[in-house]
């Protein structure tokens, strides 16, 4: 049976997806050069699957490693997970950026191309939609970008809009995530964030563990029922679960669609604190602090397209994020690092 390949397999979302697929039966493949994750990912995805993964080292803009990757195993499809994903950092170092998501994944493009293998599914984000004007957000909606991170995921879903007008018989899914959040219900697998955390989430797990003082809410001034951000969070089990579709959809289809995978509900920052402390019993110590530059007020997914389309929609309550983020956290206080 030929391999899915995941780019970038070791990380969150790929780790959780790894699982997914062998799951359903696929068989897989993890290219990672580990600059934000580790081997002991993948070794708990196969202790919990009981199938083990092909892990290979290496870098998506190395074209002589992808090459010899293609030639030694047989690959069907590509999840294109690999990328730097942190906001802050794009903007103090943009080349770096654009070099490792835009130009890694122009060279992984020209090798899937090279070797005849054309299907592909990217990780792109809710951050192409910039500050939209409406909720909740369709797949329509405008694009744009204000941050080097943002501008990467727009310009390659530019690149792979053209890529697929010029040769057809390309199949693309453009998979644009909310907030994905939480952790597979084993407590095995997590967010394992490098330093200080970004995303709220894994902030306010790491304050709960007692590893932080306090949880800073970034504006309560915000044109908001509570005053704070609003965001889709979504269970990052169940987005896995959207790219085993995604894949089940390409296998039938040729061309290229951008899918929201997202609840369709917000929660504020206030309201993930209060479900986190209320549902895990655990405190969350927090102070209003100033707006966090470039943050937006509201952002979540009109989520119809993946139900039309991929038949997929998510099934995971706040409930069970809160609770899962707190199992992985309770368990594994310093993630991954002290296996
Ligand atoms: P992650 O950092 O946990 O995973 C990314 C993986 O890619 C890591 O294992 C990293 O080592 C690897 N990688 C990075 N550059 C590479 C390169 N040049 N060659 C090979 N491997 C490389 O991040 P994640 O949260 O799992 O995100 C996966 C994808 O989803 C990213 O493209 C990210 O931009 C996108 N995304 C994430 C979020 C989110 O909030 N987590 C939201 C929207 C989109
Ligand atoms: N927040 C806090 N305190 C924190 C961290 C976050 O109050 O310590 C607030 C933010 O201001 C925002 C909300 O919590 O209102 C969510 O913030 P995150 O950083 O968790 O998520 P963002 O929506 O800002 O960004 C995420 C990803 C981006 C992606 C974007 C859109 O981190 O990569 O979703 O998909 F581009």
């Amino acid at each position: 049976m030929p391999y899915i390949l995941l780019t970038g397999g070791a990380g969150y979302i790929g780790s959780h997806t790894a699982l997914e697929l062998l799951n359903a039966g696929y068989q897989v493949l993890s290219f990672d050069n580990y600059s934000n994750s580790s081997t002991e990912a993948l070794n708990r995805v196969e202790q919990l699957s009981g199938k083990s993964i092909v892990k290979v080292t290496g870098d998506i803009r190395d074209e002589a490693a992808l090459r010899q990757l293609f030639s030694e195993h047989q690959i069907s499809a590509v999840v294109h997970f690999a990328g730097l994903k942190a906001v802050g950092e794009s903007t103090q170092l943009p080349l770096h950026y654009y070099d490792n998501n835009v130009a890694g994944t122009v060279t992984l493009c020209r090798v899937m191309r090279e070797v005849g293998v054309k299907k592909l599914v990217f990780s792109s984000s809710a951050t192409v939609y910039g500050d939209a004007k409406q909720v909740p957000i369709p797949e329509s909606a405008p694009r744009s970008a204000t941050n080097p991170y943002g501008q990467s995921k727009l310009m390659i879903e530019y690149i792979l809009q053209d890529l697929v007008q010029a040769e057809p018989d390309w199949g693309m899914t453009l998979l644009r995530y909310f907030n994905p959040v939480g952790a597979h219900h084993s407590g095995q697998i997590g967010e394992d964030p490098n330093g200080i955390p970004n995303n709220l989430m894994p902030f306010i797990s790491q304050v709960a563990v007692g590893k932080r003082s306090s949880l800073s809410v970034f504006g309560n001034d915000y044109p908001t029922p509570d005053g704070t951000g609003v965001r889709d969070y979504i269970h990052v089990v169940d987005l896995a679960r959207g790219h085993v579709k995604a894949l089940q959809y390409l296998e039938q289809h040729n061309g290229i669609e951008a899918i929201n995978l997202g609840t369709g509900v917000g929660y504020s920052v206030l309201d993930m604190v209060k479900a986190f402390s209320t549902v895990n019993q655990v405190a969350v110590p927090y102070q209003i602090a100033p707006r966090r530059p470039g943050d937006i007020a509201v952002c979540y997914a009109q989520p119809d397209k993946a139900k039309r389309l991929l038949g997929w929609q998510a099934e995971h309550s706040l409930d069970d994020m809160v609770k899962d983020s707190w199992r992985w956290q309770s368990q594994n206080p310093d993630g991954y690092k002290q296996a």
